[in-house]
């Protein structure tokens, strides 16, 4: 009889049998993910006996919403100046080159076009809203008009999903001369003048100043955007642009400028003090207690609070600025609650209730950051609240459907009289069904937990499991970070460009051509 294989050898034929089995399965994972992504179902052609649900944004809130929502039951138009949602959480990436900007971002048409009945959508930015006559004004503020480039669109109901702006705290010389991290074209922006200040720097006869003034490379405001875009900025320069061109090694300085007493404020003491040491080590300057007040072409001033109180006035040259401070309300919100009497005390966006219906209105709901809900603007709140609300009008939908059964039904007990028993029980049923339904609960939102990259293939996260909570940071974190916002990206495509843009920069390096 043939002898019996030791068992090392088994343990090893097993997993090498698993794995075997785990690359098959991944790769039909894919190839059904690419073949669904090329070949949709026909659609349903839009009802005009259906209510009309005009959605604006192709954002965090409002793609969540479509992802869930049952496209047949409304007639469904969606308006948005951009027509790819955006991964805003691998933005900072794409400044650097570490990630492409066309990875993160899904066409609004291919999401549309896989829901099972036909939404409209119109690349188009709404000026305002009346609430009175329930239209929306919307224009066409593409590089391209055609001769209808303004027009208003009547809704039903409507779903508010636009976002915010930059806050800029009207502090004078930031709108003019900083660059921002809110769409792709500011990380393209941002991309390129990195690469504009090395080579000018590198410019023949430039003065010692000179170089210094540009390869200062200063961020302002130490939350999240900041930190990360920090960051990617150290990394490019230490991984990447150092060895291109050598003789800048000394001079390439990153500051990262914060109001308050530390950056992070939304993360634990611990994780804030591994950021400040790993920041160290990274030679990024971290410049705490300091608001900027001024900025022109080429200086920042800012007051520093001493530890005495005493304040003092700096003005840093600078090359790059990257102005980071968080969100600002659209004019097309502040208008709207300029007409709401219920919004007058609302100071950061449309104030809303546990139903997202925004306060004051009956027909009107708000998502993500130009709502006012009581939770921290970010990208996983506003996905919450667009699920939130897919569920809630397919069940209104739903409802309906039983509401005019039953309508039906209690007609027609008097023209048959024969059958009264069996519709009453009919009747019933629907009705039980009808109060099981209409029992939806209000809004809840689910932390899941804080994550943010601080560069040197570290990152930080404070994530909430099995009921506690825990803190964490470093190389191990990194690869959390990774692996979390690569499940989190939109589709297979997405997963894979990213991917393969982490193998590319890994392998050859980021890219240090201007385009
Ligand atoms: P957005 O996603 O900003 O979408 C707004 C949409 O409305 C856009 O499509 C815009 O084109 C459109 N729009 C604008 N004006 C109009 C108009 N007048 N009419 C019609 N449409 C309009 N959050 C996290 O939870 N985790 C992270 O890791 C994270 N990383 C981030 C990194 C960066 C660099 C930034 C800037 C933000 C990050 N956030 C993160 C925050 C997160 O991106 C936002 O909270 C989230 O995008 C809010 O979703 P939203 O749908 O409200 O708005
Ligand atoms: P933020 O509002 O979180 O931070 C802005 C910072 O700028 C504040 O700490 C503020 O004190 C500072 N600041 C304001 N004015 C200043 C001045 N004049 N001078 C110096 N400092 C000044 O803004 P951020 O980072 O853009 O984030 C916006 C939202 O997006 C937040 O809710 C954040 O949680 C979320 N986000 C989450 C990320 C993540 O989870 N990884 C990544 C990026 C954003």
């Amino acid at each position: 009889a043939p002898a019996k294989k030791p068992k090392r050898f088994r343990f090893f034929r097993n997993i090498w049998r698993l794995t075997y089995l785990g690359a098959i399965g991944g790769t039909a994972y894919l190839a059904w993910g690419v073949w669904d992504l090329r070949h949709p179902d026909d659609q349903f052609e839009p009802d005009p006996h259906k209510k009309n649900l005009v959605v604006l944004g192709t954002g965090w809130g409002a793609v969540s919403l479509l992802k869930k929502l049952d496209t047949e039951n409304y007639n469904v138009i969606v308006i948005s100046p951009r027509n790819y949602f955006l991964f805003t959480p691998l933005l900072p990436s794409c400044t650097t080159g570490t990630v492409e900007h066309r990875s993160i971002m899904e066409p609004i048409r291919s999401i549309t076009r896989h829901k099972k009945a036909a939404v409209k959508f119109y690349e188009a930015e709404a000026t305002k809203i009346d609430p009175e006559r329930k239209v929306i004004f919307i224009n066409d503020n593409s590089d391209v008009k055609g001769a209808s480039n303004k027009t208003e669109v009547p809704y039903d109901m409507l779903v508010v999903s636009v976002g915010a702006e930059n806050a800029t705290f009207g502090i004078p010389g930031v709108k003019e001369h900083s660059c921002f991290l809110k769409e792709i074209g500011d990380a393209q922006q941002i991309r390129k003048k990195i690469m504009d200040c090395v080579e000018t720097a590198t410019f023949k006869d430039q003065s010692p100043e000179e170089v210094e003034r540009l390869l200062h490379m200063v961020v302002v405001g130490g939350g999240p955007t900041g930190v990360e875009f920090a960051g990617e900025l150290q990394d490019f320069f230490d991984q990447d642009i150092k060895k291109w061109i050598p003789e800048i090694s000394d001079k390439f300085k990153v500051t990262l400028i914060e109001a308050l007493p530390n950056v992070l404020p939304m993360f634990s003491k611990q994780l804030i003090e591994y950021t400040e040491s790993t920041f160290k080590e990274e030679k990024i300057t971290i410049m705490t207690k300091t608001a900027v007040k001024k900025v022109t072409d080429k200086t920042v001033e800012a007051e520093a609070t001493g530890p005495d109180g005493k304040k003092t006035m700096q003005i840093m040259p600078y090359g790059l600025l990257v102005w980071a401070t968080g969100n600002a309300v659209r004019p097309v919100i502040k208008d709207l609650m300029s007409q709401i009497p219920a919004q007058k005390d609302s100071r950061r966006g449309l104030a809303v209730n546990e139903y997202l219906v925004v306060q004051g209105t009956k027909d009107i709901w708000a998502t993500g950051d130009c709502a006012v809900a009581g939770y921290a603007p970010t990208a996983q709140v506003a996905s919450q609240e667009g699920a939130f609300l897919a569920r809630l009008f397919n069940t209104m939908a739903k409802s309906e459907a039983i509401e005019s059964q039953i309508h039906d039904l209690s007609s027609s007990l008097n023209i048959t009289p024969g059958n009264t028993a069996e519709i009453a029980k009919q009747i019933e049923s629907h009705e039980k069904q009808l109060r099981r339904i209409k029992d939806i609960k209000p809004f809840h939102y689910t932390h899941q937990g804080s994550l943010a990259y601080i560069g040197s293939e570290r990152a930080v996260a404070d994530v909430s499991w099995l009921n506690g909570n825990f803190a964490t940071g470093g190389g191990l974190t990194y690869l959390f970070w990774r692996s979390a916002y690569l499940s989190m990206c939109f589709s297979t495509r997405n997963r894979v460009l990213v991917v393969l843009d982490w193998l590319k920069s890994k392998a050859f390096g980021r890219d240090v051509s201007r385009e």
